[in-house]
């Protein structure tokens, strides 16, 4: 292989926290394509609580996740963090983004002392959510203008090793 080609590229990934506004980009591209851009704010971005996460390989954004204080609906009076916004760049699928940046959640969600982690899983990206040690509680279920998802949930502190 003609690695002069591609000098630059080691696809060394790390995780960071980052501002709100630094992840509406890959979100409308990725979650919300042909939206207004607004349609890339979430309600609770920019509170206090919540926590945005952005996954870079070789320095260049290419991955998101948000965490925001939520109950689960299925386990009310359990501390709970919600997953959304979970979305990589389509050129790096594959690399390993995605599950750092889960690990990067879980990690946060134990240190803040919740309980469990959930999310509303397109049915699509249930299979990715299921080798991060998440489960699907309840039925499909039909989000207006995104599809069909599933709530999965994953219980803080339960290590998954692969
Ligand atoms: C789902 C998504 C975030 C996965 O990101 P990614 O960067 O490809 O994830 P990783 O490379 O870290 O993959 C981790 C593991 O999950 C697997 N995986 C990733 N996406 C998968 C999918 N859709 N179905 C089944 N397995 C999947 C990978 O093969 C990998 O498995 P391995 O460790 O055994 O090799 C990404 O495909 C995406 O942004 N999809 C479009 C938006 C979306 O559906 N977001 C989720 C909304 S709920």
């Amino acid at each position: 292989m003609d690695t002069a080609a591609s000098p630059a590229v080691t696809g060394l990934i790390e995780v960071r926290v980052i501002p709100a506004e630094a992840t509406w980009p890959l979100r409308l591209a990725v979650l919300r394509p042909g939206r207004p851009p607004e349609s890339a704010q979430f309600p609770g971005d920019d509170a206090p609580t919540t926590r945005h996460f952005g996954a870079f390989e070789d320095g260049r954004l290419a991955g998101i996740a948000s965490l925001y204080a939520a109950e689960m609906p299925d386990r009310p009076g359990l501390a709970a963090l919600q997953l959304r916004g979970m979305a990589t760049a389509p050129e790096v699928r594959g690399h390993g983004l995605g599950r750092a940046l889960v690990q990067a959640c879980m990690a946060f969600a134990r240190e803040s002392g919740a309980r469990l982690l959930w999310c509303n899983a397109r049915t699509g990206a249930v299979q990715f959510y299921r080798k991060l040690g998440f489960a699907i509680v309840g039925e499909e279920f039909q989000i207006a203008d995104v599809g069909p998802h599933f709530r999965m949930l994953c219980m803080v502190g339960e290590t998954v090793h692969h």
